[in-house]
């Protein structure tokens, strides 16, 4: 079906820009439509390609800039008013652009530029790039693109910004056994003289070039008749043999785009949806549009043998990608300091999507896990703004990351959670609906959602993003009266001379002569009164913790708030231990009211997601106390854990004899088995367990499938904690002969979880060839975090730092460096510390300061509670 534009510039690009700017091109000459072939030589490393672009001079120039980068530009030719001249083309390096010079002067009106170039293969899985796999006993080599951000140049001159819209009409050539796929569908498939064969594919809509794609291999693509709704048809793309891991993406995928489409009230803006799964990618997924890319790991999955978390995180990757086709590719932000409301609202739609979808995973609730990092970020002294000016690509770079994803997600839905999820879709609705095709400021967005509510949005969330760190509500209680007050919150302790306030979008909800009743209040000083109307039963100043911000209850409020504590929702269970943990780490709370916390919630607790956080708590508490204090914490943490696991595993077992029970509670209680079984045989170090774990790891041996996914995790996770070579190299074997995405990754994280030097000696000298450079960095940031051998991770780091900045994606290099922060050592910390004195992260300043004052608040930690360590976990 022929898509309609509605072609409307909103946004007129602005006029010349007469000063040159080093990273934004001049609106001299303004594309409007590419066509563009490429022929790759797969085996060769290198691909040839051809452009022409048909734009528009709107002042008399000479010179065409545009970007060009690590390109052979053979020639160039620019066709105005039916003639054609050849022209000159420089680089200029250091901009990543080229000028093209005419011998005259080009009048305003249009012109067709027409380029012939070649390239290479780009080395870290950006620009077009080669990815390998093993297929029927054979390697194969595939081309694939990732644009964001900004890397199109790298594969075809372009003007390669993101207001720079154009519409685009895609060829690729290649051997006649491959398969070619690019953002829209295929036109014509013609034969060549030479054996090889071109790809035609249709026309796109106006889209920035970040969005551009094409993959080109052995690959197979899922027959049948996956559609949407509206008749959108959706495809998997794959390495051969994969064909049964594809119906759980297809499911998924296909209920985002109808939900989607019902929520954006606008149709899907391409004809076909394919999801490309790609052995070698740097990200998670790539919202080129109709042509989105993915980790193998993200899509291709056994549903039968998946593990919660798995498949929980497949889903959502796969929702925030299909969000994205509209909130980012339809309507995309002028310039790169918006690529944080593009990451965040996908992020906040993938949940909302997700519960849609699932409602029984409680995804609001494991949102509240991701926001527990944001959070520890951004108490930090160096946490950053949300939006902060970008200049250069390694700028944008640096907003890769927690603060754009969770606390960027998490302010959308306190501002949803607050005006109303209605009247917060509807807002979204009328902007997508004027800036369709076209480009955005992030204050659109708030205006449209202004205009909707009568709202000052734009003032609450300016407060939010254009300045760092997150406020500490107390909340105390006075009969009828609610006094709120609020202040920043940090690990640093106050700060007199640095108190930003917030304009905090507050819901109360409260019990008042048995009726429940929610107060929509904004806290823009610092204190402020709130009548209830009557005493409460009880009050809860942040319900379902939608708010971005820790809570303190008072005086009158703490019995009031404790009132509320039976009846608490999961994710509200969640904020009170997390809320409990920073304030130790801030130094306002002792480890000992942590510990009755933790016992407390414990005793009762059935939800996979609180454990996991208990479960993190516990692990930080065991790197906190170092080695002394381990058999203290693997005692409390047995203690915690109780007779649940065997409880559990009987209720499995019972369930898996009667077939006709229903899945779905032995599917939380599988995730639950997983969870507690790690915990008790890793951190818990209980005989009992390990034990177990040693026969079900030779069953594994035997039939690597004989487990659950969860189980196989933490089974093997356990083995590891306690095992030595002969264990790593078994677990090597079936890292090598793994047949699921998932079987791999679990064998991989669980190499990383040896804590002798031997097999980490081997790890590491894997994660520089055998292991792919998408995986290295991670599994080395994780295997940083062994009690133990995490030291000699870091040693490896710091030596090989050149061949991993040279071999890794360099968006992962400072999430590598964040296992340091699971450093609690000084010296250790002071060791980290001294080695970035004279080593740099362009791409990642921000992150790596953070992850070093986070090495820091360790370090005081110990210092301030290691003296009571002991009593305050026996509770002496
Ligand atoms: N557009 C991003 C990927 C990206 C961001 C590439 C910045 C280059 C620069 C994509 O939509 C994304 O967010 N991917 C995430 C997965 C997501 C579900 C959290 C990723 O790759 O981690
Ligand atoms: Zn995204």
């Amino acid at each position: 079906m022929p898509v309609e534009y509605r072609l409307v510039q909103t946004a007129p690009i602005e006029p010349a820009v007469s000063a040159p700017h080093p990273y934004r091109l001049p609106r001299v000459v303004v594309p409007s439509h590419y066509r563009l072939t490429i022929e790759p030589d797969l085996s060769g490393g290198t691909f040839r390609g051809s452009v022409e672009i048909d734009a528009e001079v709107r002042e008399p120039t000479r010179t065409i800039l545009c970007n060009s980068l690590d390109l052979d530009i053979a020639t160039a030719n620019v066709t105005s008013g039916g003639r054609q001249s050849r022209a000159t083309v420089s680089v200029i390096a250091d901009d990543e652009r080229i000028a093209i010079e005419l011998a005259t002067e080009l009048t305003a009106g249009p012109i067709t530029i027409s380029m012939t170039f070649s390239g290479a293969f780009n080395e870290q899985l950006v620009g077009f790039y080669a990815s390998t796999f093993q297929a029927d006993g054979h390697d194969h080599v595939m081309g694939v693109t990732q644009f964001e951000a900004p890397h199109a140049r790298r594969a075809f001159p372009c003007w390669d910004e993101p207001e720079f819209k154009a519409t685009f009409d895609i060829s690729i050539v290649c051997d006649a056994s491959m398969v070619a796929i690019s953002n829209e569908a295929e036109r014509a498939r013609t034969n060549l003289d030479d054996g090889r064969v071109r790809f035609d594919f249709d026309r796109t809509m106006p889209m920035s070039t970040y969005l551009v794609a094409w993959v080109i291999g052995d690959l197979t693509v899922t027959e049948g008749a996956a559609r949407s709704a509206s008749g959108t048809p959706v495809r998997l793309v794959h390495r051969p043999g994969q064909e049964h891991l594809t119906s759980f993406a297809l499911d998924c995928a296909v209920h985002a785009l109808d939900w989607f489409e019902q929520y954006y009230g606008i149709a899907y803006p391409a004809s076909k949806l394919d999801l490309v799964a790609v052995p070698d990618f740097a990200f998670g997924a790539m919202e080129n549009l109709g042509c989105v890319t993915f980790r193998e790991s993200l899509l291709l999955l056994d549903a039968d043998r998946v593990s919660r978390s798995e498949i929980e995180r497949a889903a959502t990757v796969i929702e925030h990608e299909i969000a994205h086709m509209w909130f980012g590719d339809l309507v995309t932000m002028k310039w790169w300091n918006g690529i944080w409301l593009n990451e965040a609202f996908a992020t906040f739609m993938e949940m909302s999507c997700g519960d849609a979808y699932r409602p029984d995973w409680h995804v609001w609730t494991s949102f509240g896990m991701s926001k527990v990092q944001a959070f520890d970020t951004d108490a930090l002294a160096s946490t950053r703004p949300i939006e902060y000016e970008v200049h250069g690509p390694a700028d944008a770079e640096g907003m890769f990351d927690i603060l754009t994803y969770e606390k960027g997600a998490a302010v959308l839905r306190m501002i949803e959670q607050w005006i109303g999820p209605d009247a917060f879709r509807d807002g979204v609705r009328a902007y997508l609906d004027e800036f369709r095709y076209s480009n955005t400021d992030t204050a659109d967005l708030w205006a449209a959602l202004a205009r909707g509510t009568g709202q000052p949005v734009g003032e609450i969330m300016d407060s939010w993003i254009l300045q760092g760190g997150h406020p500490l509500v107390t909340v105390d209680l006075a009969g009828s009266r609610m006094k709120l007050s609020q202040q920043r919150f940090t690990f640093h302790g106050g700060d007199a001379t640095d108190e930003p306030r917030w304009s905090i979008p507050l819901r109360v909800r409260a019990s008042v002569a048995g009726e429940t009743v929610e107060h929509h209040v904004l806290l823009s000083d610092t204190t402020m009164d709130l009548e209830l109307g009557g005493e409460p039963e009880w009050v809860d100043a942040n319900p379902d913790a939608t708010g971005f911000f820790r809570t303190h209850y008072a005086g009158g409020a703490i019995e009031a708030h404790n009132r509320r504590l039976p009846a608490m929702e999961a994710v509200e269970r969640f904020a009170l231990l997390d809320d409990a943990w920073a304030a130790l780490l801030n130094g306002s709370g002792e480890l000992a009211p942590v510990v009755a916390t933790i016992r407390g919630i414990a005793a009762t607790e059935t939800d996979a997601s609180i454990w996991r956080r208990i479960g993190s708590a516990m692990g930080s508490l065991r790197l906190l106390g170092g080695g002394d204090h381990a058999p203290a914490v693997a005692r409390l943490t047995r203690d915690l854990i109780g007779d649940r696991l065997t409880a559990l595993t009987e209720r499995i077992d019972h369930a898996d004899l009667d077939h006709e029970a229903p899945d779905q509670a032995s599917d939380d209680d599988r995730d639950l088995r997983g969870i507690l079984f790690r915990l008790a045989g890793v951190v818990g170090d209980d005989g009992d367990v390990a034990a177990q774990a040693t026969r079900w790891f030779s069953e594994l041996l035997a039939d690597p499938t004989s487990l659950d996914g969860s189980l196989t995790t933490a089974v093997l996770e356990v083995v590891a904690a306690q095992g030595g070579t002969a264990e790593f190299d078994q677990i090597v074997d079936l890292y090598r002969t793994a047949t699921t995405p998932q079987d791999e990754l679990r064998a991989l994280g669980a190499l990383a979880c040896f804590d002798e030097v031997e097999p980490a000696r081997r790890l590491c000298a894997m994660s520089l060839d055998e292991i792919r450079s998408q995986n290295a960095p991670f599994t080395l940031a994780q295997a940083m975090g062994n009690p133990g051998v995490g030291i000699d991770y870091w040693r490896f780091v710091t030596e090989h730092w050149d061949a991993m900045n040279e071999r890794f994606p360099s968006s992962s290099i400072v999430r590598m460096v964040g296992g340091v922060r699971s450093f609690f050592d000084a010296e250790a910390v002071s060791s980290v510390q001294r080695f970035f004195d004279d080593q740099d992260i362009p791409q990642g300043r921000m992150s790596l300061s953070q992850h070093l004052e986070r090495t820091r608040v360790n370090v005081a930690l110990r210092a301030r509670v290691l003296d009571e360590f002991g009593a305050a976990l026996t509770g002496a």
